[in-house]
Order: structure tokens, then sequence, then C-alpha cells
């Protein structure tokens, strides 16, 4: 028999980020397919991309400050932050587990805790997308919307091309992760267990 038990894991603040961001990337990704292959696809017209994308990006602005001010007043950032002593031992396990012992039924390595919430890749992961390329993507993003008013500052950080690029690759990037993301979110003792705690709040504990 297993014995279960129910962990707090997600905090209100947190889910309400995860899902108002989740729902943003998704609109954002598809407006800004319409918007970057306006030649090729044509489900919205250009001018209804362009709004939705702008406002959507000002919600997903606005509501990053929700992240941010959460975990920088709790004190809870920590949980991104990798322990340098031993990531990259533990990195490697998590590799192993994913390429090869989930396969063979063997223990995830990594047990889940309110403060030990992200397995090394997760932490890794998550810590350069929260810290540096959704602020990047932000960035970039708001000098992209009023390029004459931003010129001076576009200028410094290379030109309207290079920020452009940076948009774009970035926007490639999170697509991907996307999909790489909900595939492993599968990978809990159901395929839909860490869906579901994202909504609650708890994660079940097997023994
Ligand atoms: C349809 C879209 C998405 C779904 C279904 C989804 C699903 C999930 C689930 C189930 C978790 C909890 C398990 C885990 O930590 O892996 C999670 C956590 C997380 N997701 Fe997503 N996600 C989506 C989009 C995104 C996007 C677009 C981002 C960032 C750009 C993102 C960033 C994160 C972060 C940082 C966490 C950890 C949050 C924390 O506990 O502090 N997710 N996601």
């Amino acid at each position: 028999m297993t014995n279960e038990k129910l962990i707090y894991i997600h905090p209100l603040p947190v889910r309400v980020w995860h899902w108002i961001n989740a729902s943003g990337f998704v609109l954002l990704i598809l407006t800004g397919f319409q918007i970057r292959y306006a030649e090729m696809i044509n489900f919205m017209t250009l001018p209804n991309a362009i709004t939705i994308h702008n406002y959507v990006g000002f919600a997903v602005i606005a509501n990053y400050f929700i992240w941010l001010t959460y975990y920088l007043a709790s004190g809870n950032v920590k949980i991104y932050i990798p322990d340098l002593r031993n990531v990259v031992a533990m990195a490697v396990k998590q590799v192993q587990y994913y390429g090869y012992g989930i396969f063979v039924g063997k223990p995830n390595p990594h047990i889940m805790t309110p403060e030990n919430k992200f397995n090394p890749l997760q932490q890794q992961a998550y810590l350069a997308i929260m810290f540096v390329l959704l602020p990047a993507q932000m960035m970039s993003g708001l000098f992209l919307w009023k390029i004459k008013g931003y010129e001076e500052y576009i200028n410094l950080l290379g030109g309207i091309k290079l920020l452009d690029t940076i948009h774009v690759l970035l926007f490639f990037f999170f697509t991907a992760f996307l999909f790489i993301h909900c595939y492993l979110a599968t990978l809990g003792h159901t395929p839909l267990a860490h869906f579901k705690a994202m909504f609650t709040g708890y994660e079940e504990h097997h023994e």
C-alpha cells in the first residue's frame, strides 16, 4: 500500500502569476507567429494581431511583478538558486533519470519539498528564464512597441536589427520551452498530477 501525504507546494501568488503568464504566452506566441509570418499565415488580420500582442505583452509585464514581488518579499527566491557544491552531480543524476531511469521504473532522484521545490535542471532553467530571458524579452518588446520614442536606448543597445533579432530568437526559445515544459510537467506520479498541483497548490507525496 502506498502512503500518501499532501504538501502545500505552490502558494497562491505563484499560481495566479503562473496561469496568467501561461495564457499570456500562448496568445503572444500565436499573435507573434501572425506578425512575423504575415505573408505565409493568415488566421487573423495583422493590425488585430499587433493590437492583441501589445495588450497581452503589457499584461505579462505587469504580471511578472506579482511573481517578483512575491519571491523577493517572502525570501523564497532561494529556491531558484542552485547549490554550487552539488549542482553538477545532481544535474547529471536528473539527466540520467529523464534519459533512462524513468523508463525502467527507477525513483526520481529529486524529492520535492516547499524549501527545495525544483530539481537542479528546473532550478537552472527557471533561474535563467525568470531573471534573464523573460526580462530581456519584456524589455526588447517594450522598445519595439515605440521604436521612435526609445530610439536613443535602442541605438545604445546596438540598433533595431539586433533588438528585433533578440526578440525573435527568444520567441523561438520560449515556443520550444513551452513544449518541453509541458512534457516534463506530465512526469509526476500521474500525468496530470503537477498540473493539478499548479491549480490547487497541493502536491501528493507517495512513499
Ligand atoms: C500552457 C502553458 C504552461 C503549462 C501547462 C505549464 C505548466 C506548469 C506546471 C504543471 C508547473 C509545476 C511543475 C513544475 O514546476 O514544472 C509549472 C511551473 C512553472 N512554470 Fe509553467 N506552464 C506553462 C507555461 C509557462 C511559461 C510560458 C513559463 C515562463 C515563461 C512558465 C514558467 C514556469 C515556472 C517558472 C514554474 C515554477 C514556478 C514556481 O513554482 O515558482 N510556465 N508550469
